[in-house]
Order: C-alpha cells, then sequence, then structure tokens
C-alpha cells in the first residue's frame, strides 16, 4: 500500500531528518507532505528530496502552525488536493527561552500554540473529515518532564503534549489509530542552540539518531511497541 506520511516541522532539524529516513526506509511511505514556513532552506531541502527519490512525492505546504488561520489554510489545501493523510508526526516546534519575569504573554500563547494547540488542530482536523489517521508520533520532549529554569514556557507546552498524547491514545482506539508520543532529550539542532547555546552539539545526539527511533516506531515492529511517552536520549 502507498501510504502518505505529514511531517510538520520538515525543513531541517529532527523532521528533515526523519523525511530523509523514511524516504530512504520505508518502501510504503509513498507520499511526504510537510508543514514549514516558506523559506529557501525549505525549499533546497524539497528539491534534494525530490533529485533523490523521484518514485516518491513530496508536498510541501507553507504555514505557521501556531497561526490558527495558516494552519487551517493547509489543512484545507490537502482537503481540496483530496490527500488522504495516512500518519502524521507532529514535529514543528517552538522555544524562547526566558526567565519568569521575562516572560511575555504573548510569546507563553504562541509557544503553546506552535507546541501543543497545533498538533491537537491537525489530528482533530483530520478525524473531522472522515480520515482519522492510523498513526499519531508527537514529538515532545524531556523538558516536558523535568524543569529548567529559563524553560518554562517550553516546559509547559511539552508537559501539556505528552499528557495531550495520552489522551490522545486511549480516545482514538476507536478509529484503530495508533498515537505515540516521544520525548528527546539534548539533540544537536537550531532549537538546541537556542536552549544552550554554549554547548558543542558535536557531544550530543544528532537528529538522525532520533529519526531511526521514529522509522524503528512506523515500521511493522513499531505497532508492538505501546508506550505513552518514549524517551529517546543518549
Ligand atoms: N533539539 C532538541 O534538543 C530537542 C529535544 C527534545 C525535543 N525536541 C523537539 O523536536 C522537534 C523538532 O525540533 P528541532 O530540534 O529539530 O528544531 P529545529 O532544528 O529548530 O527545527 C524546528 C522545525 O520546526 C519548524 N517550525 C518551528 N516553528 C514553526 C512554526 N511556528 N510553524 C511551522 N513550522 C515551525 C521549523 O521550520 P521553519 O522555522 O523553517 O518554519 C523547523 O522545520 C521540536 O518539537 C522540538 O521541541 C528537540
Amino acid at each position: 500500500m502507498t501510504e502518505t506520511l505529514l511531517v510538520t516541522g520538515a525543513s531541517r532539524g529532527i523532521g528533515a531528518s526523519i523525511v530523509r529516513k523514511l524516504a530512504k526506509s520505508s518502501p510504503s511511505i509513498g507520499c511526504f507532505v510537510t508543514i514549514a514556513r516558506r523559506s529557501s532552506d525549505y525549499d533546497s531541502f524539497i528539491e534534494e528530496m525530490r533529485a533523490q527519490h523521484p518514485n516518491k512525492t513530496f508536498i510541501p505546504l507553507y504555514a505557521d502552525v501556531g497561526d490558527a488561520e495558516q494552519l487551517d489554510a493547509a489543512m484545507a489545501e490537502l482537503q481540496n488536493r483530496n490527500i488522504h493523510v495516512d500518519g502524521v508526526i507532529n514535529n514543528a516546534g517552538y522555544t524562547n527561552p526566558k526567565s519568569i519575569n521575562e516572560i511575555v504573554i504573548d510569546d507563553f500563547l504562541y509557544t503553546l500554540k506552535t507546541n501543543l494547540i497545533a498538533p491537537f488542530s491537525i489530528v482533530q482536523n483530520l478525524i473531522k473529515r472522515g480520515h482519522p489517521p492510523s498513526l499519531v508520533i508527537n514529538i515532545a520532549s524531556t523538558a516536558g518532564m523535568n524543569g529548567r529554569p529559563g524553560w518554562l514556557t517550553y516546559s509547559a507546552s511539552k508537559a501539556g503534549l505528552i499528557n495531550m498524547t495520552d489522551v490522545m491514545r486511549q480516545e482514538l482506539k476507536v478509529y484503530g489509530t495508533r498515537v505515540v508520543c516521544i520525548s528527546p532529550g539534548r539533540c544537536a539542532t537550531d532549537l538546541r542552540k537556542t536552549l544552550a547555546p554554549d554547548e558543542d552539539p558535536s557531544t550530543i545526539m544528532q537528529p538522525e539518531d532520533v529519526a531511526d527511533v521514529i522509522a524503528i516506531l512506523v515500521s511493522d515492529a513499531g505497532r508492538l511497541i505501546d508506550s505513552q511517552n518514549l524517551v529517546v536520549r543518549t
């Protein structure tokens, strides 16, 4: 069967690594729908994928997932093009570390909209369309399990995502949807640079490592992994 996988935040970092890995290793996935904001990096990534995998389809959508109107428009485009999504990887993530007295409510809300509400809206949209996906993977973070000074907005959004995923896991069983939450630890990406600017990226987990774990979850063997929140770290 040729399946369609939707991956948010697939212009770079972990999301791009997931698409790279699955395009190579998952013959059942014939179509990748990706969402990120418009950028030359995103364009180059899609060009690279199309050149390397001419037998697969890559459909880039452009949206700020923290903006409900833009996200709705991207989901409407999928519907208008009659694209049925079989699997969703909610990977797009945002952080702006600040101490409690520096946090601006609008930025807190934007963090929640991007990291928590967008994954919900995508899944709700597909269900309301009458096409529940068979697999949802939400990418949370170990920051959602343990606090760190300065990471309040990010940690709160990821803690919410971990618990929201557990509700989805139970509620979507009725549709036969498998819902998995993974919480990566430190991984060498731009987002990690924002959280820990002085860290040497060569000393921590790489995006390809997380993509390898995702490939297992997406595979037939992954169907046997039943976890509320799978921690992925070195
Ligand atoms: N790196 C870590 O140490 C680590 C650890 C635990 C969990 N995570 C989680 O892993 C996921 C991927 O992060 P990463 O580390 O790969 O970060 P990254 O390299 O900074 O990439 C983030 C991706 O998300 C997209 N994105 C961010 N905000 C967006 C928005 N509002 N609308 C649309 N796309 C948006 C970015 O696309 P554009 O900016 O091009 O639009 C980019 O493709 C995130 O959910 C993050 O919280 C990361």
